[in-house]
């Protein structure tokens, strides 16, 4: 989502559009503003693109020194007008636009709902905006503050209310936002674009900051009410390095917010001691879990690559069959569901057509059919049983990179709960499981700061025109996803293969310097891989071992090259050994020159077969 807001003697409306304009990049399924008029607070919202807005607010003008806008990317509740933001509360004094999720919501809706308040929409944008109203006292900053004590989650606000009409409120809590800084006129905006055509000096707020914005002057502000000074930083970035945060490629800065898509996806859905997992999500009762006979996991591209880990891990919790199948060919191949089947299709559009056809199959064939989708309210989240939302936020880069590794969160967590349904693991498990999956961002973080390191191995890599992934169990899986990254954007031949399989056949190709990426994460089946290193090795090949700090040492007396991930639990290593590889694909395609973010070829949604 993008919020912006802007408070000074200008007409606001006009820097509010332009400021969502900006941030269209984001992608956003509808809009809205809300500016105060001589006639109080009004808001303007339609579903569907910018230009929707636009004309509506062509036959139903507002004009205003202070307002707030947003551009909404669905969270809570499909994409309509009545869903898009600003949300305001029942006396229509309070409005509030939102980006993140907030985890209590449910809980709080109900607890205001007793109090008599009533909802209009399915957000938990709206229980913000009836939060405040309900503990205002006549400061619109300690309502704020006392509100967002009872909320958990990520936000990021901005806050108007008709009884102070020249102040706006802005508060941060994991969720970007930025302070603008001008002259008799102040903005906020969830991102730089939003307001970099009005100043390019800001205050970042960090996580518990608010900000009280007049025309004149910024406050800032704890959340519990403490004053804070901060360095104004000066952006000089133009409009383009802004809308990449400042990274040179929308591929670069989605792989460096996995961090964040990791601990979004998990929010809610790990209990506070760990033991457990909440999927309110999964509508299906206990009994017809316990009746699941099998799972077919069907999804294209990178998604499949992601149902392959999703394989392994069900089956290792849940101890159901699985078959993981590419769309494409699931929907002809008359595959056999029957109505104990549950059928996982993955997309992160939620667009795919083939995605979308195996689906209908699924359903014709009595199967139920949950999801696992990035984009709330797409045809896949519409059409399936129960949906589970990966919060990679929108991504922007034809090669997916955090929209894949927040699918397999999504399948850790589907797995977990489905193993605490089934009673196939105990608590102890789980909770060792959830420790670990936790750590996983911070895990992710420390890989990111070795890219200079896979910067230079794809400085060599680029010299040959064919190379070779191989890994053992969850590796071979992660080495597909290597592969497929690598040719997408780089354009280098390359194929991933079982490595035990390498020698009835492909090893033939393997000669003098041939690149291999070997995988070698597996501590049990590490000796097999090493074998099989061994063998290539022999024929002349140059070989990169990915491996864990606790096999580094051994890996390295094999190898050419050893780059190795932060030590986790056996099944959880795909979420952390995609990232070099993540990265070694990227700077391949950057040392050739390629469109990093628009391959040759390619869409990023594939709606035809
Ligand atoms: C296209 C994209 C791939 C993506 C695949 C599935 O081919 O180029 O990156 O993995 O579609 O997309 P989905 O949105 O269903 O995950």
């Amino acid at each position: 989502c993008g919020i912006v807001g802007y408070i000074g003697k200008r007409d606001s409306k006009d820097i509010l559009i332009e400021g969502l304009k900006k941030l269209e990049y984001r992608g956003y399924d509808s809009a809205g503003i809300a500016v105060f008029t001589g006639n109080g607070l009004e808001i303007r919202k339609s579903k569907g693109r910018l230009a929707v807005l636009e004309e509506k607010l062509q036959g139903e003008p507002i004009c205003g020194s202070v307002g707030i806008g947003h551009t909404r990317w669905a969270t809570h509740g499909k994409p309509s007008d009545v869903n898009s933001h600003p949300h305001t509360d029942n006396s229509s004094k309070f409005s509030v636009v939102h980006n993140g999720i907030i985890e209590n919501y449910l809980e709080l809706r109900e607890e205001l709902s007793i109090a008599g308040h009533k909802f209009v929409s399915e957000t938990d944008t709206e229980v913000i905006s009836h939060l405040i109203a309900s503990v205002y006292e006549g400061d619109i900053v300690k309502a704020v503050q006392q509100a967002v004590k009872r909320m958990r989650g990520a936000f990021a606000l901005g806050v108007l209310t008709e009884y102070e009409p020249d102040r706006l409120v802005a508060v941060r809590y994991a969720s970007p936002l930025v302070i603008g800084i001008g002259e008799g006129e102040n903005f906020i905006g969830s991102d730089i674009p939003a307001i970099l055509e009005h100043t390019r000096d800001v205050y970042i707020l960090n996580d518990g900051e608010m900000a009280i914005l007049t025309a004149d002057h910024v406050e800032l502000l704890t959340i519990s009410g403490e004053n804070i000074s901060k360095e104004i930083f000066h952006v000089d970035w133009d409009l383009i390095t802004a809308e990449k945060a400042g990274f040179d490629h929308f591929m670069l800065k989605e792989i460096h917010e996995q961090p964040k898509a990791y601990r979004d996806t998990m929010m809610g859905r790990i209990s506070e001691d760990g033991k457990s997992i909440t999927l309110k999500e999964i509508g299906m009762t206990a009994e017809q879990i316990r009746g699941i006979q099998k799972v077919h996991i069907v999804a294209c591209g990178t998604a499949y690559h992601a149902g392959l880990v999703g394989k392994t891990i069900i089956e290792q919790l849940a101890r159901i069959p699985v078959e993981t199948d590419v769309a494409s060919e699931y929907r002809y191949r008359n595959p056999i569901i029957t109505e104990d089947t549950l059928v996982i299709v993955v997309s992160q559009s939620g667009e795919t057509a083939d995605t979308l056809a195996a689906l209908r199959e699924a359903k014709r064939n009595g199967a139920r059919v949950m999801a696992i989708t990035n984009v709330v309210g797409s045809s896949v989240a519409r059409e399936a049983d129960d949906v589970i939302t990966t919060w990679a936020g929108p991504e922007i880069a034809v090669a997916s990179t955090k929209a894949y590794t927040s699918q397999l969160i999504a399948f850790y967590l589907v797995g977990l709960y489905f193993a605490q349904t089934l009673g196939t693991r105990d608590e102890q498990y789980i909770g060792e499981v959830t420790t670990a999956l936790l750590q996983l961002p911070e895990q992710v973080e420390a890989l990111l700061e070795q890219a200079p390191v896979l910067k230079l191995i794809a400085d060599s890599i680029v010299k040959h025109n064919s190379l070779f992934f191989i890994g053992r169990g969850l590796d071979f899986a992660v080495a597909q996803e290597g592969s497929l990254k690598l040719k997408e954007i780089s354009y280098i031949h390359s194929e991933a293969y079982a490595a035990g399989e390498l020698k009835h056949g492909t090893l033939a190709l393997v000669e003098d310097g041939t690149p291999v990426i070997a995988l070698v994460t597996q501590e049990e089946l590490a000796e097999k891989t090493l074998s099989n290193i061994k063998e290539v090795k022999a024929r002349g090949a140059h070989v990169l071992g990915v491996t864990n700090h606790s096999n580094h040492e051994e890996v390295a007396k094999s190898v050419d090259e050893v780059f190795s991930i932060p030590n986790t639990l056996a099944l959880l290593t795909p979420a952390l050994s995609v990232v070099p590889l993540q990265l070694l694909s990227y700077y391949a395609s950057l040392a050739l020159g390629h469109d990093v973010d628009k391959p040759r070829n390619l869409a990023k949604s594939v709606t035809v077969e």
